[in-house]
């Protein structure tokens, strides 16, 4: 398994997985470097799309690895390529979050050095609060 930066040669595969996102997006984020993806034998098993909050601390918006290879260290090692580039690029928070009906993410973002920091609702949009982590490098 290794974790790339996405490539134009994944976007079909972005497009399926990231349901969250239009089509569209998908592209654009890609565009921008905003996705990496890890491989096995050249076919993708997970990925993590960022932005960036205030347009200075990266924002880690969706980390997803597929269900049947969740558990071996693949998110794990997509979260440390995306922080080591972002270290490198000067960032002194990383920032992520995530529903707070959702234990097992926030379990693992606990794991990995995020802090919870507040929460946030979204009206009718989203009822149940959002979990906001930050982890200070
Ligand atoms: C969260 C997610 C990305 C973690 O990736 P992963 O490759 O399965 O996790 P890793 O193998 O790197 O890390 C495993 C460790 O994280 C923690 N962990 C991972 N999944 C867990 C779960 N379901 N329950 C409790 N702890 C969990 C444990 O400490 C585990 O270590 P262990 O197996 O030795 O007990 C993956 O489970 C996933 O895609 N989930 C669905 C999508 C999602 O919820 N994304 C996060 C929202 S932004």
């Amino acid at each position: 398994m290794k974790v790339e930066l996405a490539a134009i040669v994944h976007l079909d595969w972005l497009k399926a997985h990231d349901v969250h996102v239009s089509p569209v997006w998908s592209a654009r984020c890609l565009s921008l470097g905003e996705y990496r993806v890890a491989v096995i034998d050249a076919e993708p098993v997970g990925f993590l799309r960022h932005s960036w909050f205030w347009g200075t601390i990266p924002y880690m918006e969706l980390v997803l690895v597929l269900a049947p290879v969740r558990r071996h260290g693949i998110g794990t090692a997509l979260l440390k390529h995306w922080e080591a580039a972002m270290i490198l690029r000067g960032a002194r928070f990383l920032m992520t979050s995530s529903m707070a009906d959702e234990p097992e993410p926030q379990a693992w973002h606990r794991r990995n050095g995020y802090r919870e920091t507040g929460q946030l609702t979204f009206g009718s949009m989203q009822p149940t609060p959002e979990v906001f982590f930050i982890k200070e490098i």
